[in-house]
């Protein structure tokens, strides 16, 4: 089948590594008393169930020949007694299998997201979030039937083996010994298809994990494919990835089918085997066989190698979850690139002085973004931030909050090395706008409150005003209790820039950044906003980015960045004066706007 840029491949290990299962065990062991005593129930079950066909052993010989009929009550009332034991030890092991599953699950998706959350933005820079997703859910959830359904049955079936053997061992031996040679043959078999068994699961759960990557981009994606009208290609494209996910699932499982079926060959083989040996002795009067025996041992049998099939399915269900287990540790030990250094201490009161010493920075090796970059922002100066699309302005401000760690050179905040505190103690202090401005599901009261949680409302409607949001906000039919959708999809791409405005303002930061924070609003609001801004931007750091000249002409600072550096620096007008890159922007603006 052809192969897109969707259908890729991550890094497989080909080895079967047991090590996963030892730490998922991790996750069980605080659960280990429940276990045993879901465990001990299930085995005391199984072990008096044993008795059953001794039972009708003993009454077929015994009772029968003598008309013992006290005898053949006493065993059947023993009968219905164990059976009602071993029903009700079975509904207290579900239960308790089921909670300690769902708590597991919980624990390790609770440890995947407290990660994920702190990994750098380089992590998903690099990988489509539908990955990253259908590791939280889809494989964690596939890990909780082999906790609810495996484990205790798999202890609990490697008892009773044990006991079925004893007990078949005391009744006859030879017997025994032929019923088991069907064992190594299926050892054998097993140890042939292991590895082919892994890799095909390892291909499904990648496989999955690109059609999911494939859904949630295209659902993000959606208002752009239809406007394009990419209906068509698109659903080709899923289709081709569905495809190949059902075929490799087949494939994978094809493989487990095969375990079944061979444990049933290997069984009735024996089985089959031991009958004719059990009848000709019946028949040549050998061995001390009798049809209590031969009946008793029939039900050994039977039990002897449902057990057995149990084992196998686990078995499966191993190699399924440790494929799903190597992916979700994977993402538990991506190590945080960007985190608090050993011993780091906290930030200090900002008062606002911003210094970069000689930055260098790359997203990817060997391409530069940032190229021995340095400037000094003293504090309370407002700072603006120009330059044409992909010139690295965002790089700059995402540099100075820390979301990546620089290649060399310092960025110094109050002359300490940002890198020396904690990332919580920078980034409380800082108030960031963002040039994508993420609303997320909630009120937009809640979202304005997302940087600073203990603000009350007086606070959040004082910035909601301050960036002149109060009034679109008072109009919609709830106020500041409107729902809004995750992405604020029901407001225009202005309000949401308005709305995350006051969410950095809110946080009353020292060093303020709003990257292009205006670009979507009519001038009229921008005018407005820009009278309550100056107030406001008093006493901070303030650093702007904007392609609208109109909105950075008063700051006291103006820097050009292109190509990886400052290109020119000054006030708006030793800027003009100068005539260099900024007049001409600036040129080409006004001339634009007087055309
Ligand atoms: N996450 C990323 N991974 C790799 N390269 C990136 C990443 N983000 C940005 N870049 C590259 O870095 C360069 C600078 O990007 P940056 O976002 O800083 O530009 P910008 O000046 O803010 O542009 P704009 O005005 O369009 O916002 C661009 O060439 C871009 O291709
Ligand atoms: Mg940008």
């Amino acid at each position: 089948m052809a192969r897109n840029k969707y259908d890729v491949d991550e890094i497989m290990e080909e080895k079967f590594d047991v090590h996963q299962l030892l730490r998922f065990a991790k996750y069980v062991l605080p659960y280990k008393k429940k276990m045993i005593f879901a465990g001990v129930l299930m085995l005391s079950s199984s072990a008096l169930t044993m008795l059953i066909p001794r039972f009708f052993m003993n009454v077929l010989d015994d009772c029968v020949p003598e008309k013992d009929v006290a005898g053949i009550i006493k065993y059947s009332i023993f009968t219905l007694l164990i059976i009602l034991y071993s029903v009700l030890t079975l509904k207290t092991k579900i239960r308790i299998t089921n909670e300690v599953g769902q708590d597991v699950i919980h624990k390790l998706r609770t440890d995947i997201f407290e990660h994920l959350q702190e990994l750098p933005f380089s992590y998903y820079d690099n990988r489509p979030h539908g990955k990253i997703q259908v590791r939280v859910v889809n494989y964690v959830n596939n890990l909780s039937n082999l906790l609810s359904n495996g484990l205790i049955n798999t202890i609990t079936d490697l008892c009773s083996l044990v006991f079925i053997i004893i007990f078949m061992l005391t009744i006859d031996w030879r017997l025994t010994l032929i019923c088991m040679c069907g064992l190594p043959v299926l050892g054998v078999f097993v140890a042939l298809i292991k590895k082919k068994q892994h890799r095909a699961w390892q291909i499904q759960s990648n496989k999955q994990s690109n059609l999911n990557a494939y859904i949630a981009e295209s659902i993000n994606g959606v208002r752009v494919t239809q406007a394009f009208v990419r209906e068509e290609r698109n659903l080709d494209i899923f289709n081709r990835l569905s495809d190949s996910y059902r075929t490799s699932w087949m494939h994978a499982v094809r493989y487990n089918f095969m375990i079944g079926p061979a444990v049933d060959l290997i069984s009735v083989v024996t089985t089959a085997f031991l009958y004719v040996i059990m009848v000709s002795w019946l028949v040549n009067g050998e061995g001390g066989a009798s049809v209590g025996v031969m009946v008793a041992f029939t039900g050994y049998i039977s039990r002897f190698w449902s057990p057995i099939t149990t084992l196998a399915n686990f078995y499966n269900s191993l190699l399924t979850a440790i494929s799903y287990l190597e992916r979700i540790f994977e993402t538990i030990d991506e190590p945080v690139a960007v985190k608090d250094k050993e011993g780091a201490g906290e930030m200090p009161p900002i008062r606002g002085k911003v210094t970069f010493d000689h930055v260098c920075f790359s997203y990817e090796d060997g391409v530069r973004i940032l190229n021995d970059v340095s400037f000094t922002a003293q504090p309370g100066q407002s700072f603006a931030i120009v330059g044409p699309t992909g010139a690295g302005k965002s790089t700059i401000v995402n540099l100075l909050s820390r979301f990546y760690n620089v290649d060399s050179g310092r960025v110094l905040v109050d002359d300490i090395d940002i890198s020396e505190v904690t990332l919580h103690s920078l980034r409380t202090q800082m108030g960031v706008m963002m040039q994508d401005s993420f609303i997320f599901s909630g009120t937009i009261m809640d979202n304005i409150r997302y940087g600073n949680r203990t603000a009350t409302d007086e606070e959040v409607v004082r910035a909601a005003k301050t960036v002149c949001a109060h009034e679109f906000i008072m109009e919609m039919e709830q106020g500041y209790q409107t729902q809004v959708n995750e992405r604020g999809s029901r407001l225009s791409v202005g309000q949401r820039q308005l709305i995350s405005f006051a969410r950095a303002l809110l946080a009353d930061p020292k060093i303020l950044i709003l990257d292009e924070a205006t670009s979507s609003i009519d001038t009229e609001t921008e005018i407005a906003l820009q009278k309550g801004l100056n107030e406001l931007l008093k006493g901070r750091t303030s650093f702007i980015i904007a392609h609208r000249l109109s909105t950075i002409q008063n700051c006291d600072t103006i820097m050009y960045v292109d190509k990886g550096g400052i290109r020119e620096r000054g006030s708006h007008k030793e800027l003009l004066e100068k005539k260099g890159l900024y007049y001409d922007l600036y040129m080409s603006q006004y001339s634009f706007l007087n055309n």
